[in-house]
């Protein structure tokens, strides 16, 4: 393992930073979801309301209070010995409608702390500027990313943080995620859909947002030369269920519609197979050609992504069982475990992919999402996590051979998540992934799982000790 390799933990603002109406920060998208009754149709888009209705639970509107208790976290990731720190910044609190001409310098002033406290613990910070969040007031009026203004004002948003934040953030990731707007439209980017006309309206918010992408990977290297700017997707290689060849090109297929995002971001332009699947199914992406210029000209310099599982994928004739898991459905794989929350359990699965994206690019990666969501149980004061020492553990050693046997480009791990947070699928607090447990019943208390001390020995032998 490189010297430099970075270990540490990862967040997103939504999820982990409550104090959603504090310091003058305005509603985002995912404000209004709550948890349970039609969460699983608003994340997919088919709501109607935008509103938060009294009669409701939003735990993320307070959630663990990273808002009130950055001080002590961050003093924690140190304890542990984390060598960089994945957040988020929240759209509303830095533009509370997203349209403003000012940003909100208490919102600015708060994430300059949040550095500051990364800056003395000699923690990197790798920043997402937008994680499942966008300003509630630019999705009620112009669609969020449905809109090209969209582009202008996320535009507007990068600039301030660029210029702002100069002297602590170098490191910066464009969208969490970016292909879960085609599962999750509205989680992932504030976006509603029709039901006859779905994968039209994806498809051309995508192309927004790419757009918006490569302008603000322009823009950060105008401000900032040493600005290194990456993608993110949500990763896992594809399986066929069986040899089958029709399996195999379903798998294909599945796995093409999942890098889509990372080849036009990574290679500068829209892959073949896209163009002839949108002939095909009559979808007509308005595109200029300096959108396509802007593409080309400006492609990340590393890639990120997040592994919870592979995907196993049978053809529609198949007799393979489904498994709903991560937001969407995929063939039940045999072989594997699932967790309490129904994902496959796939340690090898994630060397597999490392190479499938290594192969695929040949650039820089990080792994910035990994972990095991999982009921704790608190007692005395601890918690014996054992289960997720044992999870994170077999994918670290999966991780380590794809570096050392297979030759990876792998630059560092960020763990999901450095600290408890709201679970972004379910919205539950119970599905914990973290370090740190936090006790809601007493004010939020946190407490060093096992899991804490073992990760902590992981980072100080520089994986050795797995
Ligand atoms: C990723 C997201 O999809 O998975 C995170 O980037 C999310 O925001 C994580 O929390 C785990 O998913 P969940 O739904 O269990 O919280």
């Amino acid at each position: 393992m490189r010297k430099d390799f970075l270990w540490g933990g990862a967040t997103s603002a939504n999820q982990y930073e409550g104090g959603y109406q504090e310091k003058g920060r305005g509603l985002s998208s995912m404000d209004i979801v709550p948890t349970g009754g039609n969460r699983q149709k608003m994340i997919k888009g088919h709501i109607n309301q935008l509103e938060i209705k009294e009669s409701l639970h939003y735990p993320t509107h307070e959630s663990v209070d990273f808002f009130n208790h950055y001080k002590e976290d961050i003093a924690l990731f140190a304890e542990m010995g984390f060598t960089a720190y994945r957040m988020s910044i929240s759209w509303s609190r830095i533009f509370p409608k997203g349209d403003e001409e000012k940003p909100n310098q208490e919102g600015l002033d708060f994430y300059e702390s949040v550095f500051k406290e990364c800056q003395k613990y000699k923690i990197t910070p790798i920043v997402t500027i937008s994680h499942f969040d966008a300003p509630l007031y630019l999705v009620e009026t112009i669609g969020s990313w449905k809109s090209r203004k969209m582009i202008d004002y996320y535009l507007r948003y990068c600039h301030i943080l660029f210029t702002t934040y100069k002297e602590y953030v170098t490191h910066w990731i464009t969208f969490n995620e970016i292909n879960m707007i085609l599962h999750a439209p509205y989680m992932a980017a504030g976006v509603l859909v029709e039901e006859n006309n779905e994968k039209q309206i994806k498809y051309q918010a995508a192309h927004y947002e790419l757009v918006a992408s490569s302008l603000a990977t322009k823009l950060a290297k105008e401000i900032n030369p040493n600005n290194k700017i990456g993608c993110m997707f949500a990763a896992g290689s594809a399986y066929p269920y069986s040899c089958h060849p029709e399996d195999v090109f379903e798998a294909l297929k599945v796995d093409q519609e999942n890098y889509f995002f990372a080849d036009i971001q990574v290679r500068g332009k829209y892959p073949s197979y896209a163009l002839k699947s949108f002939e095909k199914n009559g979808i007509k992406i308005e595109m200029t050609p300096e959108d396509l210029e802007n593409i080309a000209n400006h492609t990340v310099d590393f890639i990120s992504f997040s592994y919870y599982n592979s995907r196993c994928i049978a053809r529609k004739e198949s007799d393979a069982e489904l498994t709903e898991g991560n937001l969407f459905a995929t063939a039940k794989n045999p072989y594997l475990e699932l967790s309490e929350w129904g994902w496959p359990i796939d340690p090898l699965g994630l060397r597999i992919t490392l190479n499938n994206i290594y192969d695929r690019y040949q650039k820089p990666m990080i792994i910035v999402e990994n972990g095991l969501g999982a009921r704790d149980n608190l007692e005395n004061e601890q918690v014996h996590d054992d289960y997720r020492i044992d999870y994170l553990s077999k994918h670290l050693k999966m991780m380590k051979a794809a570096i050392e046997e297979d030759g990876v480009d792998l630059f560092g791990y960020t763990a999901w998540s450095a600290c408890d947070i709201v679970s972004a699928s379910s919205g539950e607090i119970d599905k914990r992934y973290g370090f740190v447990y936090v006790d809601a019943e007493d004010n939020n208390k946190r407490i060093r799982k096992d899991s804490f001390y073992w990760y902590q020995n992981v980072i100080k032998t520089n994986g050795k000790n797995l």
